[in-house]
């Protein structure tokens, strides 16, 4: 990645159809075995990296594939000998969904670099370098290469001098390039020009690479213009698993850099060979709800919302019986997204920007209803927001039970190695790398270790293709012990599951379809008489003012198995406080008394599905 401006200069590829690509297009199905039968030849096709390994490739090897992630890391190493292996880490959140204590960030980076990791990608959604201190530090010293990240977006307070504040604030965490991630594809060329311009005018030695997808169909044209600006290094795929969502096509790619006079590595050859294998493997595992998908989605460089956010949303609006409204929601966003103070939209601040958005627009009250992630979000503890949310309104999403804070969120938590290790089964448990996985998936991490304790013969099958992978995973998704004990057992859990959702393609749209979430459950015979209760509400209902669900959801009277009921029946309540819980969308949202008095009743049950506007409890 030298940064000689001569039109001779060599451009760098990095091969992404082993993570990104096929993460993008084929829900992330791609097996160790679909990649161990390529991996020589790609591993001589010249590129300079080859990014197999993240989050999502790490969640859905346990999750659906029932396979290892560290040793299909190994296996891809005991092949590929010349190329360096890349991999996406999400700074504090590592390769999970929520920020884990230094020393498990630490040690999984320390794995990761044993099993035969050269490149890590670090990022952090909010850009907070204190988010990626700890994930660049373990990096450097574990004797990798640190590529430290500024996840793009548009906003007005994202400008070019922010940015280059950020590329030097990386280069002063150790820093050895830089990746401009563009996750949603809406960097334009011109903009790639004036970033790279200054970022390579600001840190001279600094190599510079970028990362987009061709959704809004202007990658490829921006990759050259990054190129001509400074950059050293591309992110493509082979032409069968790029373009769509996915990375331009090496390929073309290369033709239009040799047409320009750069010179590549590339061998076209082992390329097309790589291509033809890809192209075949492509009926088996790509999941037929990709191949309906448009190949440019332009209304991405109208909003600049990623065409997967817009699905989600669409799902959420579904699972609510609220399609028609989608338009509201979408001219809700920018207004969401501003007020919390421009986050990029990437995980896990583009699921909690939609969600509160959707909120909005079906409570019918700006901020009416707030889930707990937003409410987290704004009291710091996802780290800093990259505009700073107005005092008043941050109050208001804070709430009273919150404290906001001000720290890097990490130095709250205790370190977590040892007590993940004291909760796991020793003879479920092989190596070391197995706490990292329990750490970052506990309940997937459990049933895989489960699923493989088991004799051969006695194991539930892999699923053939995609669309059963997330039908057949459903059950073993479940823990064992008490699915209550887990059901609110972290934060990440609620964004997970959208996520979850997200990986497995598209949410079924129906609210029934999906995954129930973990009931809590009093005694049966409690359930039963208060569901009878239930039943007969209508006649046997104490007069009061009721209070009634703002959306469809699952009710529930307390924050978690263990934990106190939010209220009591015959409680007394001021308007305002916190009465019980409504899951919607994987988020929760505690539901307030609209009135002061004394909680007579509650007419819902516990755990149970209630439909937008459902009496909850009666307060008189
Ligand atoms: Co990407």
């Amino acid at each position: 990645m030298d940064r000689k401006k001569d039109s001779a200069r060599k451009i760098r590829f990095t091969d992404t159809s082993l993570r990104d690509a096929h993460q993008s297009l084929w829900a992330t199905r791609m097996r160790t075995d679909d990649i161990l039968a390529i991996a020589e030849t790609v591993d001589g096709a010249g590129y300079y990296s080859l990014e197999c390994w993240g989050g999502a490739t790490f969640d859905v090897c346990l999750r659906f594939l029932r396979e290892n992630p560290w040793e299909r890391l190994r296996r891809i190493k005991e092949v590929c000998r010349k190329t360096p292996l890349q991999m996406l880490l999400r700074g504090q959140n590592a390769l999970g969904y929520k920020h884990y204590p230094d020393d498990v960030v630490d040690r999984c980076v320390a794995l990761a670099c044993e099993n035969g990791m050269d490149i890590f990608r670090v990022f952090d959604a909010l850009n907070d370098p204190r988010n990626l201190e700890t994930a660049m530090k373990a990096v450097k010293k574990y004797g990798a290469h640190a590529q430290g990240t500024i996840s793009y977006t548009v906003s007005p307070v994202h400008t070019v001098e922010k940015y280059v504040k950020l590329a030097r604030d990386l280069a002063s965490l150790g820093a050895d390039s830089i990746c401009i991630k563009d996750m949603a594809g809406i960097l334009t060329p011109g903009a790639a020009r004036a970033l790279v311009s200054a970022i390579c005018a600001a840190l001279p030695e600094m190599p510079v690479q970028v990362h987009s997808h061709a959704t809004s169909g202007m990658a490829a044209a921006m990759y050259l213009a990054a190129v001509e600006a400074g950059a050293g290094c591309i992110d493509t795929a082979v032409s069968t698993l790029s373009s769509f969502s996915s990375q331009p096509p090496a390929e073309s790619m290369l033709a239009i850099l040799e047409s320009e006079g750069y010179a590549t590595d590339l061998d076209l050859k082992a390329v097309g060979k790589e291509n033809a294998y890809f192209r075949e493997l492509k009926s088996k595992r790509q999941p037929a709800s990709s191949r309906k998908v448009e190949p440019v989605d332009a209304g991405v460089l109208v909003h600049n919302i990623p065409g997967g956010m817009i699905s989600n949303l669409r799902s959420q609006l579904a699972q609510q019986d609220a399609l028609d409204r989608l338009d509201e929601v979408l001219e809700e966003l920018p207004r969401v997204r501003k007020d919390l103070g421009y986050p990029p939209l990437v995980t896990p601040t583009s699921q909690i920007v939609g969600v509160q958005s959707v909120m909005n627009v079906l409570s019918g009250e700006r901020y009416g209803v707030v889930p707990q992630e937003t409410r987290l979000y704004a009291a710091g503890y996802y780290g800093r927001t990259p505009a700073p949310i107005d005092a008043k309104l941050r109050k208001k999403l804070v709430g009273k039970e919150i404290k906001p804070i001000d720290c890097r969120p990490a130095d709250l938590l205790k370190p977590g190695l040892a007590a993940a290790a004291k909760e796991l089964d020793p003879s479920l448990i092989k190596a070391e790398e197995d706490i990292i996985s329990y750490c970052m998936f506990p309940e997937v991490a459990l049933g895989y270790f489960k699923w493989r304790a088991k004799p051969e013969g006695e194991r539930d099958p892999i699923p053939a293709d995609a669309e059963e992978a997330q039908s057949a995973s459903a059950p073993a998704e479940k823990p064992a012990a008490d699915p209550a004990e887990k059901a609110f057992a972290d934060l990440g859990r609620a964004l997970a599951g959208l996520v979850r959702a997200s990986l497995g393609g598209e949410i079924p749209a129906n609210a029934a379809a999906l995954p129930a979430a973990p009931v809590p459950a009093p005694s049966s015979a409690a359930a039963e008489t208060e569901k009878a209760a239930s039943q007969d509400a209508g006649g046997t209902l104490p007069a009061g003012t009721p209070v009634t669900a703002p959306l469809n959801g699952t009710f529930y009277r307390s924050a978690g198995p263990g934990k106190p009921e939010v209220a009591k029946e015959g409680d007394t309540v001021k308007a305002g406080d916190p009465v019980c819980i409504v899951e919607a969308m994987k988020l929760f949202n505690t539901i307030k008394a609209p009135c002061s008095g004394k909680i007579l009743k509650f007419t819902a049950v516990h755990g149970s599905a209630v439909q937008k506007g459902a009496t909850l409890a009666i307060i008189g």
